[in-house]
């Protein structure tokens, strides 16, 4: 399985499945999500509105309308609030959550944005280590998926990516 970072807009990038940086209301909002939904068009809320809801950490699928991309995979990272409330393992698991279901519809190409990192405030190079360690473990059981791409809204998130794929090739 390929991973590979990419500076650019998620909502242009051609693939099977872009993840959405969601809340739990899985009904919008700012940043990537509201990127999302605007480049969709309403039928993404529309959908959405059926999942009731999702919890930190786990992943819902939708498909993605007017998206180059076939599937959004909506996931609420966790809030960082400190470190102490398993904020870590909670972002671990939007990230394998995400992989799981990409894996259960057969998806060979997966675009993350870096979750949690904008209004949540998680620390970015925190964040990167746990999203670049969490996507390498679950490459040994990947069946589908064999590409993904990180894909960072501005350069400083870009090398904070880049930085913790090398640390863990080398
Ligand atoms: N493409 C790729 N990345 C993007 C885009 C985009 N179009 N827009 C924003 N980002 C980046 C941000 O720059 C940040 O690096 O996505 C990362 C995650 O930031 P947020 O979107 O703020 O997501 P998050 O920190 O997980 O907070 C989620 O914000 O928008 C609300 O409804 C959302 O309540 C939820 C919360």
């Amino acid at each position: 399985m390929k991973i590979r970072t990419m500076l650019g807009d998620i909502t242009k990038i051609q693939c099977d499945a872009i993840v959405n940086a969601a809340n739990t209301s899985l009904l919008g909002g700012g940043g990537v999500d509201g990127a999302i939904h605007r480049a969709a068009g309403p039928k993404l809320l529309e959908e959405c509105r059926t999942l009731n809801g999702c919890q930190t950490g786990q992943a819902k699928i939708t498909k993605g309308y007017r998206l180059p991309a076939a599937y959004v995979i909506h996931t609420p990272g966790p809030i960082w609030r400190g470190g102490e409330n398993g904020e870590e393992e909670l972002l671990a698991d939007s990230y394998q959550n995400c992989l799981k279901l990409a894996e259960a519809h057969g998806c060979r190409t997966v675009a993350f944005p870096s979750i949690s990192t904008g209004v949540y405030r998680f620390p970015l190079e925190r964040a990167a280590r746990i999203a670049v360690g969490t996507i390498r473990a679950f490459a040994s059981r990947a069946s589908s998926v064999d590409e993904v791409i990180l894909v960072a809204f501005d350069p400083q998130t870009k090398g904070c990516y880049d930085r913790a794929l090398e640390e863990a090739r080398s």
